[in-house]
């Protein structure tokens, strides 16, 4: 590995001041820590009134009784809705639904935390007192649950609702059976992980309110064209009647991404009372009614040659889902693209329960399913006795290793090699327990990442005024990402204007229309809007000047310096100058890993981790981490670090910590709070988290050379930890999270 050409690495000789590259702060950093950042829940026009839900405390069975009689009687108390009052809605569909079981529409229950009720009162004390004299009584039913449950095929096409399937259900190439039969070595294991919550700062909240006609709604989503489209559908109005703000989301990771019945209830309870209702979920609340990452088992096969060349590679997985909805978690997406193999099968089933209907969290499918591909690589390595990093590069995809389709750009092979060099992973001896510190156990392990590159159809607009101001307009919201930062950089890349005089209007649908802010796509596609509607601008300057030769200006764009255009537009007598510009990747509105191109777009990491183990606890820590990525350009490298760190930390949960256990019995999340689900807080991260990108221009998948930064840290890291736990201990994790008793001498 030493003998190795040295990679490129984003900021190792030069960064820039501004533009692209520049490693600026945070926009926004000031207004969040001061709390001068305004979110959905803060919003309380006069007159609001609050809502609360009453929700199912069984999994399954029938409601047979509620005392709206005691609610009412309430002081405070204005209303209580129940199916009685509620119209017949929907059908919902997934997109921007996150299910279609639509809240209050009979006595029947098909989920834990399923709404029964909504109570709205003029303090929100009220509420909460008038929501719990309802004492609801059931008939319940035994529910199902995912080990009861049979694998099922998710439902695609045209069949039912098939926007869960967002990648075929099953693949194959190559003779995969023959394979295992001539292999020098195979593994065959079985790897769990458990239902995860998003767990955001800020829960879900919804202030709605009705103006005439118009639904004037300011949420906490990552998708503010979402949730105009979602309202619109179940009040059946155009979308256009339906304004939604969201200037900053504390965090979503999923949760928000799509629309689910608070949103829906809100907006109906103000229709219903005449009045502005907020509704604001509970930490309880958002267990059950925004989604979770679910429980999923992974069965991974591999074949290989005595050299540690891959014949096969087969990965299925089966994932918890509702009754209602097919919900696909892509757990073998990462075999389908990461290792070059003769032979290959992907097989994705779903098992269906008593649940709500789980969504995508931070990093869907390629997040769950590495634990499992990257796991059974290293026990690979072990059975063959080669250094897991040669048996990646060994088995290093030059092309799609199902279709043979050419990457848009990949350079995991130098993120491997410098993430390597930087751990210092060639002094590692190969067999486990072979290094400690005092009486702790020292372990290094290693595993790719692997994220699918979502394109999304996005708009931007660039204003610029006689004062010489400059406004870039953008519907999405500011979740954490970066966007309030990484977008004005853009504008001030192609127009060659300081940053600090360009200001981003986002966060509302009043503004130009861009996908959601999730599938790690919003700096790669609105990015790539602001790109082209501020060429376009310059055109429009240029061809002002141009049309009747202003001061003797050639009209050429190169002609023109920016400190000129005020006085351009000045003489012309015009006020603003304005473009509109957009990001229509194939297969427009979306994309995935550049299925309707000639090119197979993903991003790529290469993750090393040193664990400690105390075996007389059963206590691991991390120690310290060097991860490198190749995600195609980086717009700016401090937003982009902090998100890929955002990922690992992430992934140290995934790996260590969480887990939302559901009680079999009665088909409800045991723990609803944060003291009965641990998260990684600041204590449990190591400060040596060193990470790096690969320089790298992906001409392919967008026009500002981008691909996507967000989930892609996560992946491996999961992986990356159990590989240095087995290399400490001679343990193998196979079940996520590692608990204390997996790891005692
Ligand atoms: Mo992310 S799970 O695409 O919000």
């Amino acid at each position: 590995m030493s003998g190795e050409t040295a990679a490129p690495i984003v900021g190792q000789d030069h960064q820039p001041a501004a533009g692209i590259g520049a490693p600026i702060p945070r926009h926004d950093g000031r207004a969040k820590v001061t709390g001068e950042a305004k979110y959905a829940g803060e919003e309380m026009p006069p007159g609001t009134l609050h809502a609360v839900v009453a929700a199912s405390s069984i999994a399954r069975g029938r409601l047979t009784g509620l005392d709206t009689r005691s609610a009412l009687a309430m002081p405070g108390v204005v209303t209580v809705l129940t199916h009685r009052e509620m119209p017949q809605l929907g059908p919902a569909t997934v997109l921007p639904f996150g299910q279609t079981q639509l809240p209050m529409q009979s006595p029947e229950i098909h989920y834990e935390g399923e709404p029964l009720a909504l109570v709205l009162a003029e303090t929100l004390e009220a509420a909460v007192e008038g929501a719990a004299r309802l004492r609801p009584t059931y008939e319940p039913t035994q529910s199902v649950s995912f080990e009861d449950g049979r694998e099922v095929v998710p439902r695609s096409g045209s069949e039912g609702n098939a926007a869960f399937a967002i990648m075929d259900i099953d693949v194959q190439k190559g003779e995969v059976d023959a394979a295992f039969e001539n292999a020098a070595a195979v593994i065959d294991q079985i790897y769990r992980t458990p239902c995860r919550h998003h767990n955001t700062m800020e829960p879900s909240a919804t202030l709605a309110e009705w103006r005439g006609d118009t639904l004037e709604v300011h949420d906490a989503t990552q998708w503010t064209y979402g949730v105009r489209y979602g309202l619109s559908a179940v009040f059946g109005i155009p979308p256009e009647k339906v304004h939604v703000r969201c200037p900053y989301t504390g965090g979503g990771f999923g949760a928000k991404g799509t629309v689910w019945s608070h949103q829906f209830l809100a907006a109906l309870g103000a229709r219903i009372s005449g009045r502005p209702v907020k509704l604001a979920l509970t930490r309880a609340a958002c267990f059950t009614g925004c989604g979770y990452q679910p429980m999923m088992r992974s069965h991974v096969r591999l074949a290989a040659d005595r050299d540690g060349t891959l014949r096969a590679v087969v990965h299925e997985t089966a994932n918890l889902t509702s009754q209602a909805d097919d919900y696909v978690e892509f757990g073998n997406a990462g075999a389908r693209g990461l290792y070059a193999t003769p032979a290959l099968l992907a097989r994705t089933r779903i098992v269906k329960a008593d649940v709500s209907t789980p969504t995508a969290m931070r990093a869907p499918h390629e997040g769950p399913g590495m634990f499992a591909l990257e796991g059974a690589m290293d026990e690979l390595a072990v059975a063959l006795d080669v250094d897991p990093l040669d048996l990646r590069l060994r088995n290093y995809a030059e092309s799609d290793p199902l279709d043979g389709k050419p990457f848009s750009s990949k350079k995991l092979r130098e993120a491997y090699i410098e993430a390597a060099r930087r751990f210092g992973w060639s002094g590692r001896p190969r067999t486990p327990r072979a290094m400690r510190d005092g009486h702790k156990l020292l372990g290094w392990g290693m595993a790719s990442a692997i994220m699918g590159t979502n394109r999304i159809a996005a708009n931007a607009r660039v204003r610029f005024a006689v004062d010489g101001a400059v406004t870039v307009e953008a519907g999405c919201q500011e979740i954490g990402n970066g966007a309030a930062t990484v977008l004005p950089q853009v504008a001030a890349e192609v127009l060659g204007i300081p940053i600090e005089r360009i200001t981003l209007r986002r966060g509302d649908t009043g503004l130009p229309e861009t996908g959601g802010t999730f599938g790690s796509s919003t700096t790669m596609c609105v990015g790539s809007a602001v790109a082209d509607a501020a060429e376009k601008l310059k055109a429009r300057i240029a061809a002002l000047t141009a049309a009747n030769g202003a001061n003797g200006a050639s009209g050429t764009e190169a002609a023109i310096p920016p400190e000129r255009w005020g006085a351009i537009l000045a003489e012309r007598g015009v006020a603003e100058v304005v473009a509109d510009g957009a990001f229509a990747p194939v297969g427009s509105p979306w994309d995935l890993n550049g299925g309707q191109s000639g090119y197979a777009m993903l991003s790529w990491g290469a993750v090393f981790v040193e664990m400690e183990v105390d075996e007389a606890l059963g206590l691991a820590r991390m120690r310290r981490c060097v991860a490198g990525y190749s995600v195609g350009r980086v717009v700016n490298p401090r937003t982009a670090r902090s998100q890929v760190i955002g990922g690992i930390v992430w992934g140290y949960g995934r790996a260590m910590l969480e887990e939302s256990v559901i009680d079999r019995r009665y088909g409800r999340f045991l723990s609803k709070n944060l003291s009965g689900v641990m998260l990684p807080v600041n204590a449990d991260v190591p400060r040596d988290i060193d990470v790096f990108f690969v320089d790298e221009h992906d001409p392919h998948a967008s026009k500002i050379g981008a691909r996507g930064v967000g989930e892609v840290g996560e992946v491996g890291v999961a992986a990356a930890i159990a590989n240095a736990l087995y290399h400490a201990t001679g343990r193998r994790i196979r079940r996520l999270p590692v608990h204390a008793e997996d790891l005692l001498a």
